[in-house]
């Protein structure tokens, strides 16, 4: 039996005997060579980086990873989406958890590359990541001040009620080394932003 749980752009995740199945589909815009290098790298890139951190902060367990047929099979992490649920828990704990997983991240230089409320899950009290397709390796400021940004974006846009008390408490908990400047440089992608908006 098997259950779709979400058609994406990339992928078409499903469960399958109580196993999370992610499949990243051909695209058609893409050319076919370049289509096919894609999803292969991007399907095993993922499951490495997630292998990686697996004693290290909350992540699904990889089962199996099927390069030729760009498959993922993962453990189910039978939770609570937070972009669904974050208004109603306790989002405090919420957010001081997903500042001390990402210092983790960090410091091991992981950019998560897509970090939004729809790709972390609470489960038995722990936030778990998810989805790291766009995931890769830099030591680089401004790769963790994105990181950053996109989850203040993410937080702003779908959870505007909490977002500011959220992400105060995100930042309070974010330690890796050179925290400072990675906190100090969210401001300058936010002006380049604006600019890019008006011009
Ligand atoms: N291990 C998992 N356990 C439970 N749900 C999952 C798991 N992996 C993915 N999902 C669900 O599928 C959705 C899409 O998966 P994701 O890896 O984020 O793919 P996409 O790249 O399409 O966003 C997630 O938002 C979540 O609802
Ligand atoms: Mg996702």
């Amino acid at each position: 039996m098997e259950k779709i749980i979400q058609q994406g752009a990339e992928a078409i995740i499903y469960l399958k005997n109580n196993k999370i199945i992610k499949h990243r589909i051909k695209k058609s815009y893409r050319r076919p060579e370049l289509d096919t290098k894609l999803r292969k790298s991007r399907t095993k890139s993922e499951s490495k980086i997630i292998n990686k951190l697996q004693e290290i902060i909350p992540v699904p367990k990889i089962l199996d990873t099927d390069e030729k047929n760009y498959k993922i099979s993962m453990q189910y992490l039978n939770g609570k989406k937070l972009s669904d649920n974050l208004e109603k828990l306790n989002h405090k704990e919420i957010a001081k958890q997903i500042g001390e997983n990402l210092t983790v991240l960090h410091n091991q230089d992981i950019i998560h590359g897509d970090l939004t409320t729809s790709n972390m899950i609470l489960l038995n009290n722990q936030i778990y990541f998810i989805d790291f397709g766009l995931g890769f390796h830099s030591h680089k400021i401004e790769d963790k001040a994105v990181d950053l940004h996109l989850i203040k974006q993410a937080l702003e846009s779908k959870h505007h009620t909490i977002s500011e008390q959220t992400f105060k408490i995100i930042l309070k908990n974010y330690k890796p080394e050179n925290s400072k400047l990675i906190i100090e440089r969210i401001s300058v992608i936010e002006k380049r932003g604006r600019y890019k908006d008006k011009h």
